[in-house]
């Protein structure tokens, strides 16, 4: 195709203003690259508005290759170590946007998401960068310059930053355009799947635990060997929580989720020291001390027996054992990409430059953000990555 002769020039275009296009937006734009951002959708950053509450869990303090998913476990590393969460936060100081600590180093606006948004969009109009809604991409032919068609009129480019975000939440704009435009290139794609999603379970198991509905419990939740000691909560579809969503990123159809109901009790030699010290102690008063109450009534209505603990014998133990540490279940699915906060699998990383996010095989194309086969667990790892990766391609594109 030849270049249209009305086409705008730019040096970088970047397909997508969420959290890392936005990112690499600023770096680029601070350069002094002429940077032209399209979206699809209405407004920009809304996941960012949505995220943390209101609030945006804009990173975390302890944050390492271990908090992400990636079939290359190593990839991470170098854009994590040269954007840190302490580069990220310096920024939000800069800005003087309030915010605070939460559990396990998460941090959270004090105010609002807004304030995030807000920076990273006053970081663009310092870098004069251009920023375009409502302008779904056709046409593109990737190139030496890149070309493209978007409602405005024709564009080319010689970096083009396919910053497109996973499939969760399609109401928010979410495509897999990235992911299209990657195999159409010839490049692997990791099968996409919803991740950080409650758990759906039926038939019986539903049936016994839906009016528990509402309930939390600190529990540890297990699937293939990875596990999360945090808040569990029952839902009326099945199990939610921070627990439940971390360990669902692991989890695939037909493997089973194994919960320990009481994770900080040994519990046979607790039982056996409670038998002693209060033998007409019933089972179920002693369940609902550590479970709530409703929750004991049900472990005792349907998976074990109710009685004095002196009566327990070593068969009830097993079963109490059983019920509470190691109560498995087959979950039916998850809740999908409707309520996902993110979307495990993605673009290749070992077609990419770990350092720029570069393709190595078309020149001046990047992917960068939640689109690559990079997830991060539940606190804040996913916008690191979503800066660290933005600010890698935006230092070279
Ligand atoms: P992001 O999704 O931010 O941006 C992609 C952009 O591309 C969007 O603006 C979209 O409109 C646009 N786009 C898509 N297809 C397009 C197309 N075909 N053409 C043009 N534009 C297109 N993470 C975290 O660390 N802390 C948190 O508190 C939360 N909270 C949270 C809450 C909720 C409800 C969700 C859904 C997600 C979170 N996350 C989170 C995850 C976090 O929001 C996510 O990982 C990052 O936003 C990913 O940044 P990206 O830039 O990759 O995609």
């Amino acid at each position: 195709m030849n270049i249209s002769p009305k086409a705008r020039h730019f040096d970088v275009v970047i397909i997508g203003a969420g959290a890392s296009g936005l990112m690499c937006a600023a770096v680029a734009g601070a350069r002094g690259r002429r940077v032209l951002v399209l979206d699809h959708a209405n407004k920009v950053g809304k996941k960012i508005l949505m995220s943390g509450g209101g609030r945006c869990n804009f990173t975390n303090r302890h944050v390492g290759p271990d908090n992400y998913l990636c079939h290359n476990p190593h990839f991470v590393k170098s854009a994590l170590s040269r954007y840190t969460p302490a580069d990220f936060i310096a920024l939000v100081e800069r800005h003087r946007i309030a915010y605070h600590e939460r559990s396990h180093g998460q941090l959270f606006c004090d105010h609002s998401a807004k304030d995030i948004l807000r920076m990273l969009l006053d970081e663009c109009r310092a870098g004069g960068v251009r920023i375009e809604t409502r302008s779904p991409v056709s046409d593109l032919r990737i190139g030496e310059p890149h070309q493209l068609f978007c409602p405005q009129g024709p564009v080319s480019c010689e970096s083009l930053v396919i910053a497109t975000g996973g499939c969760s939440i399609p109401t928010l704009g979410a495509t897999d355009f990235g992911m299209a435009l990657a195999r159409s290139l010839g490049m692997t794609v990791h099968p996409p799947r919803p991740a950080l999603v409650p758990l759906t379970l039926s038939g019986r198991t539903l049936e016994r635990v839906r009016d528990l509905s509402g309930i939390a419990l600190e529990a540890r939740v297990t699937v293939a060997d990875h596990s999360f000691r945090e808040n569990l909560l029952f839902t009326h579809r099945g199990l939610s929580g921070p627990a439940v969503l971390q360990a669902s990123s692991y989890w695939e159809p037909g493997l089973p989720v194994e919960i320990d109901l009481l994770p900080e009790l040994d519990l046979a030699a607790h039982l056996q020291r409670l038998r002693r010290e209060r033998p007409k102690m019933a089972l179920k008063t002693w369940l609902g001390q550590h479970l709530t109450r409703r929750v004991a009534q049900r472990w005792c209505e349907c998976w074990v027996e109710d009685k004095p603990l002196e009566q327990l014998t070593t068969g009830d133990m097993d079963a109490v054992e059983a019920a509470c540490k190691r109560w498995t279940v087959w979950p039916s699915g998850t809740e999908g990409y409707r309520t996902a906060e993110v979307t495990v699998g993605g673009v290749d990383t070992e077609a990419l430059s770990s350092k720029t996010m570069a393709c190595r095989d078309q020149p001046g194309l990047y992917f960068i953000g939640e689109v690559m086969d990079v997830t991060g667990h539940l606190g804040g790892y996913n916008f690191q990555w979503a800066w660290s990766s933005g600010h890698a391609a935006g230092q070279c594109v």
